[in-house]
């Protein structure tokens, strides 16, 4: 049996929010509707998949949409049903026996669900995922039986035939999808037990359950000598002697600016700042406003930030909380994000005579 996926991606996402497209967020170092075009396109019994974008939504995204010669883009209309419908139209000369409808905005989706669909749309003209619910339900005052509330999931199997005329005959009615139409009808619906996790992003808050946590680790080391000016966190610290470096010296900034670069695997301070002309005697809190600009742009959030500063001496027990204060402020997060811890060295070693100044970062970021 032929099989066509449509893969809605032409809604505005305005409950999610009024700046991106849900479907184009990034997940996981993914686009959402990434997610969806990568799995159908993969399933052997589905031999085309059509996407339905919005034209003045897709142009911004279209270099880090997904590909594969299954895939045919088409431009889609006003409301969900309009999109379904102009799909269905396009593929009327194609002779797909059945046709499966997925809503882009649900990146959880599994494979194993969608072989389950297949399966049971042998032999039924609609097939739909549901979950039951598991909070108390009430309606007018009433406490439904929440056994027997469903919320319905997609993909959803239609035989494409009575779909595409069922869409038509209802031309002019208000549906959410498909299955409504089944519904309307009294038509047979194979109901089959879908995936918790295949959850339709909606709200703001929901991909935060389902953020990827990532960790990078930083580490510097500067040698103290007299002369010097001593700058930890971008906090110029009163001291006898201060770091030496290309830069102001400040272990605390690049040892974080390592940590948050290695978090997303963006490189190394070294790389981005080599020591040329052009970064001699820069401050380093220029390097991490940089830094700071490149995750915004990139939509990464920092979760926390957690520092160990090693010196013998200066004794930085009242310098903490400026240094987190100052870092925070950079940085663009609140300073409860940000732990600074100092450390000794039990006079062992460069840090413990007093030669050098160690520190050592881990952060933790994810995607908005
Ligand atoms: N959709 C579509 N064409 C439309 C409207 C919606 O293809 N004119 C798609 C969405 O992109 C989404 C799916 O249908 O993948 C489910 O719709 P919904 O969750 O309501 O998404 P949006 O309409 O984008 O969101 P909102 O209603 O919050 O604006
Ligand atoms: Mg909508």
């Amino acid at each position: 049996m032929s099989y066509c996926a449509i893969i809605l991606a032409a809604g505005k996402g305005h409950r999610y929010s009024k700046t991106i497209p849900k479907q184009y967020t990034v997940f996981d170092n993914e686009l959402i509707i990434n997610y969806s075009l990568k799995i159908f396109s993969e399933i052997k019994p589905i031999k085309k998949v059509i996407l339905v974008i919005n034209k003045q939504q897709f142009h911004k995204f279209k270099d880090q949409v997904y590909k594969n010669k299954k895939i045919t883009i088409i431009n889609g209309g006003m409301e969900r049903k309009d999109s379904v419908f102009i799909a269905l139209s396009k593929i009327k000369k194609n002779n797909y026996k059945k046709v499966l409808i997925h809503d882009a905005a649900r990146p959880f989706l599994k494979k194993k669900l969608i072989y389950k669909i297949i399966k049971f749309s042998k032999k039924n003209d609609a097939v739909i995922p549901y979950i039951a619910s598991t909070d108390t339900i009430v309606f007018k005052n009433q406490i439904l039986n929440r056994k027997k509330v469903l919320s319905i999931q997609t993909p959803q199997c239609f035989s494409y035939r009575k779909v595409f005329s069922l869409h038509k005959e209802f031309k002019n009615k208000k549906f959410n999808d498909e299955s409504s139409l089944f519904f309307f009808k009294n038509l047979k619906v194979k109901k089959i037990l879908g995936d918790y996790n295949n959850i339709k992003i909606t709200l703001k808050n929901d991909l935060n359950n389902h953020k990827q946590l990532f960790y990078g680790i930083g580490y510097d080391i500067h040698k103290l000598e007299k002369n010097y000016k001593l700058y930890l966190g971008g906090i110029n610290i009163p001291y006898s002697m201060g770091t030496v470096g290309h830069s102001d010296g400040d272990p605390v900034i690049h040892a974080l600016i390592d940590s948050l670069l290695g978090s997303k695997k963006l490189g190394d301070i070294g790389t981005l700042f080599p020591n040329s002309k052009k970064y001699k005697n820069k401050r380093s809190t220029f390097f991490l406003k940089k830094i700071i600009n490149l995750f915004e742009a990139k939509n990464i959030k920092i979760n926390n930030i957690d520092i160990n500063i090693i010196t013998q001496k200066p004794n930085l027990k009242k310098y903490k909380k400026i240094i987190s204060k100052n870092l925070a402020r950079i940085c663009n997060i609140n300073e409860k994000k940000i732990s600074v811890k100092g450390k000794t060295t039990d006079r062992l070693g460069n840090v413990g005579k007093n030669k050098a100044i160690a520190c050592e970062v881990i952060t933790s970021v994810s995607n908005y």
